[in-house]
């Protein structure tokens, strides 16, 4: 028996970082800095303005920190590595744009959500407008979003979905023609747009809408509830709405 519990505890030894455990909130605190993960490439969201990161979800993230009385330091690394990060204690929170899903529920869990918006058909043919005109077309998404996994299991008669490991790949196919059709983010559709006039997409039709939040390791809870205290003051005492107006001129909390 003793003889097993000593293998055992060298396997586990072995397996490293992926039997580590996630920061709980006491040590968090005691500690004094949370550990933020984002991908970093998703203007406006966020994204790096030369070496600098910004965007909403930075610095609504930033804020909420504060509020939490906790000090903050950004880790990005690419959108398919950040939720296994949390199960790995590699970083404390994820903010990233992910879409609350049943499936990823099993693996994490979400915070209140932060945003509501929608997944948008992009294409240069104007005449390419939802998701019954995506027969017979390719589609371009980033992988591991629910855009790529929507369009791969919602949207009869495809003919290819190509999927690339960043959001400006994904449009680049549409530019380059290598794709019909790019299916993103609404508002981050419009900014890229609105930021290069010479680009003549088509903003098409919503696919689904989806509620967006934060996400810690599925067994922080206290981490969870702490941040969701520290948003609903924010929604409370104009903060959010002062940071999402600086950011898309409205406010897109949930309704
Ligand atoms: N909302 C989509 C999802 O939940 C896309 C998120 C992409 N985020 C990013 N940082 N690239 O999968």
């Amino acid at each position: 028996m003793q003889r097993f519990s000593v293998i055992a505890a060298a396997a586990l030894a072995l397996l490293g970082t992926s039997v580590a455990q996630a920061r709980p909130l006491e040590a968090i605190q005691k500690d004094g800095t949370l550990r933020l993960a984002t991908e970093g490439y998703y203007a406006p969201f966020a994204y790096f303005e030369g070496k600098k990161l910004t965007g909403f979800e930075v610095d609504l993230a930033e804020h909420l920190a504060q509020k939490m009385g906790l000090k903050f330091e950004w880790k990005t690394i690419s959108f398919d590595a950040l939720l296994t990060g949390l199960k790995q204690d590699r970083w404390d929170l994820v903010i990233s744009s992910h879409g609350i899903t049943p499936e990823r529920e099993k693996a994490i869990t979400f915070t209140a959500p932060h945003y509501c918006s929608g997944a948008q058909v992009i294409a240069r043919d104007a005449s390419i407008q939802g998701a019954k005109d995506l027969a017979g077309k390719t589609v371009s998404a980033q992988t591991g979003t629910t855009y790529l996994d929507y369009v791969q299991k919602n949207v009869p008669g495809v003919k290819r979905v190509v999927n690339f490991p960043t959001n400006e790949a994904a449009m680049n196919a549409l530019m380059t023609q290598r794709a019909d059709a790019w299916v993103t983010e609404r508002f981050l559709a419009k900014e890229m747009l609105a930021k290069n006039p010479k680009i003549k997409f088509h903003q098409g039709e919503l696919l689904f809408v989806e509620r967006i939040a934060a996400a810690v390791a599925k067994d922080n809870q206290p981490l969870a509830a702490a941040w969701n205290q520290a948003f609903a003051a924010s929604l409370k005492d104009g903060s959010y709405a002062k940071i999402s107006h600086k950011w898309f001129q409205e406010d897109i909390r949930c309704p």
